[in-house]
């Protein structure tokens, strides 16, 4: 089984990237914050929870995120592997996720990072926000929020998996189809 974490700071190309993965490798692309934004906008008591914290560009707490994810990989087991897409983006929900696999006697296969910087993000992510019809797109500084977030966060999880050999980054930058293909290159070494 594939456990896949891919990674890298918002506006990233992650979510661009899992569908093409998805379809080349048979893989359920489990992205928390479209799962989040399906909550949001079915009005649940989930939605409700994370709604504020997502505004305003900060992390919905640990044990929301992780009860969520848990329940959407327990009710789709059935599959040659896994995506993550947006998770873990803490140190607690990286330690909660390896208990949680190692449970079904699995384990994380690789975490792959996309690398762009700053400013591309904040373009990117600004473009997207004319489409996407998130508000936390469509904000210079909720985004440069989320950037601070994730570098003070998220980005303590490359070097806790790199911690056994795990983390690999990859340039960010360019087509996508070429991304794309040094995504598959690091994927087939699996
Ligand atoms: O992953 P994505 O950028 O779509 O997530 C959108 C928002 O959802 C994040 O900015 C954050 O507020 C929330 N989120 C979170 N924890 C996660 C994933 C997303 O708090 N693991
Ligand atoms: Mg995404």
């Amino acid at each position: 089984m594939i456990n896949l974490i891919l990674f890298g700071p918002p506006g990233s190309g992650k979510g661009t990237q899992a569908a093409k993965l998805v379809e080349k490798y048979d893989l359920l692309h489990i992205s928390t914050g479209d799962l989040f934004r399906y909550e949001m906008g079915n009005d649940t008591e989930l939605g409700k929870q994370a709604k504020e914290f997502i505004a305003k560009g900060e992390l919905v707490p640990d044990s929301v995120t992780i009860g969520m994810l848990k329940n959407k990989v327990n009710a789709n087991s059935d599959v040659a592997g896994y995506i993550f897409d947006g998770f873990p983006r803490t140190i607690p929900q990286a330690e909660a996720l390896d208990v949680f696999l190692s449970e079904k006697n699995e384990s994380v296969s690789a975490l792959i990072a996309l690398d762009v910087d700053d400013e591309e993000i904040v373009q990117r992510i600004l473009n997207r926000g004319k489409t996407s019809g998130r508000p936390d797109d469509n904000d210079e500084s909720i985004i440069r929020n989320r950037i601070e977030v994730y570098k003070s966060e998220t980005s303590p999880v490359f070097d806790y998996y790199a911690q056994s050999n795990k983390s690999v980054k990859i340039n960010g930058l360019g087509s996508i189809e070429d991304i794309f293909e040094r995504l598959c290159d690091k994927i087939d070494q699996l």
